[in-house]
Parts: C-alpha cells; structure tokens; sequence
C-alpha cells in the first residue's frame, strides 16, 4: 500500500445541514491525515471543470447549479490507499444503495443532494486536488502521535 492523496468536499447540502464536524470525524477516526481544508462558494468554471466527465449527461446543469449554490468544504486527505477506502466510507453513489454506516447510507436519499464528493481514482485525485488547491494550501506534517510509526 502506497501513502496517497485524495480530494474531498463536504457539497452544500452537507454544510447546510450542519453535516461538516460528523463528516470530518469519520475521516480522522478512521486513521486518514488531513493536509488540506478550506471553504468556498465554488464558481461555475470551477464546478464545470470539477464535474467536466459529466458535461453531456443530463443531470450536468442541476448538478453544476446546485453545487455552485453556496458553501462547500474542500479538503485533501493522505494515507495508504486513501482514494478507494474514502469512497468506501463514503458510499454508493445513490444514497438509497448505500450501505448503512457509510456517509450517504445514514445521511442522505437523494442522487442529487448526497452529501460530499469523493475523488475515485489517482489520476482524478491528482487533478481534483490542482483544481481546488494551491501547492502552498496544501501541509506536510507528521502527527506526534504517529511518530512512532516512523522508521529512520
Ligand atoms: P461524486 O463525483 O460527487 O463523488 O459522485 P460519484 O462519483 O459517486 O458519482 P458520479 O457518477 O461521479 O456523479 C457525480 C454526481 O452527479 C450527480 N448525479 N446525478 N440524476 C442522476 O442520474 C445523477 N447521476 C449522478 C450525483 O450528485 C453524483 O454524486
Ligand atoms: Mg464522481
């Protein structure tokens, strides 16, 4: 297993509902390191290029409009094999398939308010993370109760 990087963001139905603490803890329980996080109301450049796979479906415009439509919490994430343990701890993509104990199988129902977004493979994670962050945004750091994990 390789320490990776993974691009994560709380959407604004997840900050509306006042999701942002219970979500970030799933994450820091689990073991994963946060490097990264800031909010924004993100542009519709940014939401277009974000969800560009998606331009020719027709949810695009709903799904560009609705996350464009206030707060959202970006976030990177590091650990070993954060990208694929993040979307498992995140869920399916229609919360009503969504295994219980996952974000969107206890927080959500609908595919179009489900709550955070998760990166869903390396190359995604790359630029996900470049789109939402400067290099600078971004911390190195080793939590002191970790240290020990820490071979010389
Ligand atoms: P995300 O990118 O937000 O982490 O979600 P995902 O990988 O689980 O799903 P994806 O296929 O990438 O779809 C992106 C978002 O578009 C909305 N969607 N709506 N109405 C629909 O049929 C439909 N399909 C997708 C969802 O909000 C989904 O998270
Ligand atoms: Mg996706």
């Amino acid at each position: 297993m390789t320490v990776e990087r993974t691009f994560l963001a709380i959407k604004p139905d997840g900050v509306q509902r006042g999701l942002v603490g219970k979500i970030l803890n799933r994450f820091e329980q689990k073991g994963f390191k946060l490097v990264a996080l800031k909010q924004l109301i993100p542009s519709r450049d940014l939401a277009k290029k974000h969800y560009g796979v998606h331009q020719d479906r027709p949810f695009f415009k709903g799904l560009v409009d609705f996350i464009t439509s206030g707060p959202v919490v970006a976030m990177v994430w590091e650990g070993d094999g954060v990208i694929t343990s993040a979307r498992r701890l995140i869920g399916a993509t229609k919360p009503l398939e969504a295994e219980p104990g996952t974000i969107r199988g206890d927080f959500a129902v609908d595919i179009g308010r489900n709550v955070i977004h998760g990166s869903d493979a390396p190359e995604t994670a790359n630029f996900e993370i470049g789109l939402w962050f400067t290099s600078e945004e971004i911390n190195d750091w080793t939590p002191s109760d970790q240290l020990w994990r820490v071979e010389s």
